[in-house]
């Protein structure tokens, strides 16, 4: 059954959403990477797809199966990642990054397996990961008429997540401000009901020039459709 056209706010409008972990290899049986089940990318993915958005999923490595109507894209490192999403960014209309993306990988990728025989310590040198919410906020059009009075065209909508086991408000709005998102979902892995595998979480709401909103406990679900509905006002106001 469709839902009635007024219940779509995000018809007509594409939605990209990263999601999980990245894998970044350290030989050819070993990688480093987090806790992230997706969860809560997929929920968003879905959510947007119910609110009647084209949506394109990126995604790292999980046990979970690709959304029905749901472009999905599987990326393994965090570099793949950055290449998926940075193609398909300029087509976006509102995008969600609520993928754990791994910061650093190996600066080699050692060809062998590392082998343990007469080693009592091993030393692993990483280089940093390009930022992939970073990059979108610098790329991220406004739809602003420019000064020489050129128009740039369909406003962009940029939504990061950002999770912190200390100083949530303060380290989340140094992110909110530093990757110029429109929004930024700031949960603390210490509250029960947050964080990784769980089907519940507990977010606390920053914007730009706002006080940040702690939400209560909510299902995934329920969380991805309020965002959504959010971007969706803020896209709209973009516009407008
Ligand atoms: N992110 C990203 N690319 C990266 C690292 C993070 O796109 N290489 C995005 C995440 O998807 C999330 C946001 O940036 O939307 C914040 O991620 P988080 O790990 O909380 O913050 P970092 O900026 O990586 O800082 P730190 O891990 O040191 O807290
Ligand atoms: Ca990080």
């Amino acid at each position: 059954a469709h839902a009635d056209p007024s219940t779509l706010p995000l018809r007509g409008l594409n939605v990209l959403v990263t999601a999980g972990p990245t894998q970044e290899s350290l030989d050819p049986v070993r990688y480093l990477t987090n806790h992230s089940t997706g969860k809560m990318g997929y929920a968003i993915a879905e959510a947007a797809r119910d609110m009647g958005a084209d949506v394109t999923l990126v995604s790292g490595p999980v046990a979970l199966d690709a959304p029905d109507g749901v472009d999905t894209v599987r990326v393994t490192s965090a570099k793949d990642m950055f290449d998926a999403v940075s193609k398909r960014f300029g087509d976006a209309d509102i995008t969600v990054m609520a993928a754990a993306v791994g910061d650093f990988r190996a600066e080699n990728v050692h060809p062998q397996k590392i082998k343990k025989h007469g080693r009592d310590t091993l030393e692993l040198k990483l280089v940093s990961n390009p930022d992939i919410l970073a990059w979108a906020g610098a790329h991220k059009r406004e739809g602003v008429r420019l000064g020489d009075g050129t128009e740039e065209p369909r406003p962009q909508v940029l939504c990061g997540f950002a999770m912190e086991t200390e100083h949530l408000v303060e380290r989340a709005s140094e992110k909110l401000n530093e990757k110029r998102c429109d929004m930024l979902v700031a949960n603390n892995l210490n509250d029960r009901g947050a964080g990784f595998a769980t089907d519940t979480n507990v977010v606390t709401v920053l914007t730009p020039g706002a006080a940040p909103e702690p939400l209560s406990i909510m299902g995934k679900g329920d969380l991805a459709g309020l965002i959504l509905k959010r971007l969706a006002v803020i896209h709209a106001n973009k516009l407008a």
